[in-house]
């Protein structure tokens, strides 16, 4: 989704700007720009489609500047098209950048010509930088203009703005979309993500919800929602970025695929005992009346798992709720973030709050947690691969994942550490109420091993892969905690293949389903070797009698057999409880290999963006 990157230095800052923006790339992106002061003189550069784009016409325009902004547009208001980019520019005077959406820009704009303003764009975001210009006719200052004029903007916003009559200040202001400054000597910086500002420090003032501040290359001073000057931390970031590009991979996704095995060992170092679950791995907080609270605190009480995500992640929360009703004794909902935040849900007694994000930046899922933190749960916590992020920041305890930089727009071992992290979960309240876990424990510390053995399947599924090129459809199946796997399945096929995909609880066939069967529908199963393989091949019979093609990955010792209808793929016996987890790895594969044969972009698939912070 949209990238902002800005620089007050007294160096030229074009190469900051363009290599911040390439590092914000795998967020998706259509078109990008970027406006620079020097000598008060304002430029402004833009190009559709990539970034190297920009940076050629760059290079070919003789602009530079000491300070700029610049920015990945993802249209929501507006074609891709270089006015559409942003930055926006209010009398060739003030440039500015935007992430969110402005949602009462109709009637902003209507009021902003009949003052005379004159819109180049079809964007919401031009909205803000005339609105901005006008209030600073009136105004001691630009800070004073934004701080005025994000009163008046309905919506979400990061937002980064300057003036070339006074090139040595940046004012940005954060509802909504993120935005972190970056400290420098003699210097700073602004993002949307510490990602893109890696290159020129470590140390990070991470902006609140209604932050506005002034950023200057000396000093940063930063005012809440209410006008009140604050002190916010500075955060020295461990984060790695990881520049060794795809290696000898030929997408990021692939190179992610096989990274999982050392992703989960690394989630899992020094979080479990001999069989138990080392419980600071969930952090702790302060509670209203300043007591220190543990993970166990929460616990030991809770009766009932409340679990709100998006996408893939949404898919981590549907399988924990097996494993938690089953091992952990409580009740658990699990829920679409977008859906929850817009109703109105009975709270159960002693509930805990999971959300679950790889980004954490989700706006869906921040807006339910801050919902849902006014509804009387015990505690909120995150599972969450960004440390720093706002999920992170604003929920009581934290799991981080340990993926490392996921940069497919496509999540794969984000998901699979997801999964770690809530089977550890899952362990960790069974063991905090005296229930025997330890199985959990010992499953869990298999996981490494069985994933590099699913991973050796590559070559097989590639073979498979060929029979789906000319495919339109395909249906994904699975029962218990492996309908939420055909689920990711199905998502990962869509995602990156195009192919239009539909995952069922195998027990749903015959309900409707069932009269889509045909040679050209390809219908893939999941089938371990659990107490519900027998239905499970009752319901391939079905499929089969109907003239499907059925691709099954199952057990090795569950006796599937290819034949003229079905192509089997044997995966190495694996505890049921892990199963979920290893079985995500042949599907993950098999889009992969299919998007391949097909040409897509797989590592940015169409309309699509990484880290989703519109709503
Ligand atoms: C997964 O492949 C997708 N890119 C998408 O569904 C993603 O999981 C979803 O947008 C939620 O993102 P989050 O985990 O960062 O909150």
């Amino acid at each position: 989704m949209c990238g902002i990157v800005g620089a007050v230095a007294e160096r030229p800052v074009n190469k900051i700007l363009v290599e911040g923006l390439k590092r914000l790339e795998y967020r998706g992106y259509d078109s990008a720009g970027v406006a620079l002061c020097n000598a008060g003189e304002l430029s402004s550069v833009k190009a559709v489609g990539k970034v190297v784009n920009l940076e050629q016409a760059l290079n070919e325009s003789d602009v530079k500047g000491t300070t700029g902004i610049a920015h990945t547009r993802w249209a929501t208001h507006g074609g891709v098209t270089e006015a559409n980019a942003h930055p926006h520019l209010s009398n060739n005077q003030l440039a500015l950048v935007h992430n969110g959406i402005i949602e009462n820009h109709d009637k902003l704009r209507t009021q902003l010509k009949a003052a005379g303003y004159e819109f180049l764009s079809d964007t919401d975001t031009e909205v803000m930088v005339h609105t901005i210009h006008q209030l600073r006719q009136n105004s001691d200052s630009l800070l004073a203009a934004v701080q005025q004029a994000v009163k008046l903007f309905e919506g979400a916003y990061g937002t980064v703005i300057f003036d070339k009559a006074n090139q040595d200040e940046i004012i940005v202001a954060r509802s909504g979309s993120p935005l972190v400054i970056g400290l420098g000597l003699g210097e700073n910086f602004i993002a949307s993500d510490q990602l893109a500002l890696l290159a020129v420090t470590r140390s990070f003032i991470f902006l609140e919800e209604g932050d506005v501040a002034r950023v200057t290359r000396e000093t940063v001073e930063i005012f809440d929602a209410n006008g009140v000057a604050v002190e916010r931390e500075v955060h020295e970031s461990n984060i790695t970025q990881d520049n060794s590009g795809k290696g000898d991979y030929r997408h990021y996704m692939l190179k992610e695929i096989y990274e999982q095995p050392v992703a989960v060992r690394n989630t899992l170092e020094g979080r479990l005992t001999d069989n138990g679950v080392a419980l600071d791995a969930f952090g702790s907080f302060s509670d209203g009346s300043n007591q220190n609270k543990n993970a166990n605190d929460i616990f030991k009480d809770v009766k009932h798992v409340q679990i709100i995500a998006c996408g893939t992640s949404y898919h981590s929360g549907m399988v924990a709720r097996y494993w938690l009703e089953q091992y952990a004794g409580v009740s658990c909902n699990v829920e679409i973030a977008s859906e929850f935040r817009y109703r109105s849900s009975y709270v159960h007694p002693n509930s805990l709050l999971v959300t679950i994000s790889q980004s954490g930046e989700t706006a869906d899922t921040l807006a339910a947690l801050r919902l849902a933190k006014e509804q009387g749960y015990m505690a909120s916590m995150t599972i969450c691969n960004v440390a720093g992020s706002s999920l992170v920041r604003e929920s009581d305890l934290a799991f981080m994942t340990k993926a490392g930089a996921e940069i497919g727009v496509a999540s794969t071992k984000a998901f699979t550490t997801q999964l770690v992290g809530l089977l550890m979960l899952t362990a960790a309240i069974a063991q905090e109420k005296g229930l025997e876990q330890s199985h959990i424990v010992h499953a869990i510390k298999t996981l490494p091993n069985k994933l590099e053995e699913a991973l050796g399947l590559a070559e097989s599924i590639e073979d498979l892969a060929e029979e789906f090129a000319d495919k339109h459809h395909a249906l994904f199946l699975g029962r218990g905690s492996q309908y939420p796997i055909a689920m990711e399945g199905a998502l990962k096929l869509k995602e990156i293949s195009y192919i239009h995909a539909e995952a069922y609880a195998a027990g749903e066939l015959k309900h409707g389903p069932l009269a889509l069967i045909d040679a050209d529908m390809p219908i893939i199963v999941v089938a371990p070797n659990n107490e519900l393989l027998e239905k499970l091949k009752s319901n391939v019979e079905e499929v089969r009698a109907r003239g499907g093609i059925i691709y099954v990955f199952a057990d090795s010792d569950s006796e599937f057999k290819s034949d003229d209808t079905m192509r089997a793929v044997n995966v190495n016996h694996v505890d049921d409880i892990i199963a979920p987890v290893v079985y995500t790895i042949p599907l993950q594969l098999l889009s992969y290999y299919v998007a391949v044969i097909k040409g897509t972009d797989v590592d940015q698939p169409r309309n699509l963006a990484k880290s989703v912070t519109v709503e």
